[in-house]
């Protein structure tokens, strides 16, 4: 399949907040440090959830990467960080599933395309599958642009903000 890993990226965070956040796989940054969303995408994230804090979206609850769950839905670096192919995501989901069913999150929020796709079970465009609240396996899921596409089109960091207040609203609600 071409590239070698050098570490494996299974994820970073505890169950604490019932927020996850699951992205797409390990990019260069990450497969270096073994942690996800180290990069820049990751700076970008860390940000978006230090303004859920700083706008007091969820009053009560600080969130970092200690009280948050970031994973990826592969775990080992695609070679050039190509879209994961479907023998890879294979291989993979068995471990995701084994983390949500232990981490029993509230919410999930997928970081783009590939995450939302493989947790949806359908093919669809990121604009089309943001802002609705869907479920997996007993948690609420929603949908946002990846933080890597809201670094290319920064016209994506508003409709971001506006998942994060569904996500903080969902959170709360019941
Ligand atoms: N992009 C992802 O989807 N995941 C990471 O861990 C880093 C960048």
């Amino acid at each position: 399949l071409g590239g070698l890993r050098t570490n494996a990226v299974p994820g970073v965070g505890t169950a604490l907040s019932g927020i996850v956040f699951v992205g797409e796989g390990p990019g260069a940054d990450e497969d270096r440090l073994g942690e996800p969303f180290v990069g820049r995408a990751g700076q970008l994230l860390d940000r978006i959830i230090e303004a859920i804090n700083s706008r007091r979206l969820l009053p009560g609850l600080t969130l970092d990467r200690t009280t948050v769950y970031i994973a990826n839905i592969v775990k080992c670096r695609p070679p050039e960080n190509r879209v994961p192919l479907p023998v890879e995501v294979e291989a993979c989901t068995p471990y995701l599933k084994r983390q949500l069913a232990v981490l029993k999150p509230r919410i999930i929020c997928c970081l783009g395309k590939t995450a939302a796709e493989h947790l949806l079970g359908a093919k669809g465009s990121l604009g089309g599958m943001r802002g609705k609240v869907y479920r997996y396996a007993g948690a609420k899921l929603i949908v946002t642009y990846h933080p890597a596409a809201c670094l290319r089109t920064p016209s994506y960091k508003q409709p971001v903000w506006e998942d994060m207040q569904l996500l903080a609203r969902e959170y709360q609600a019941d």
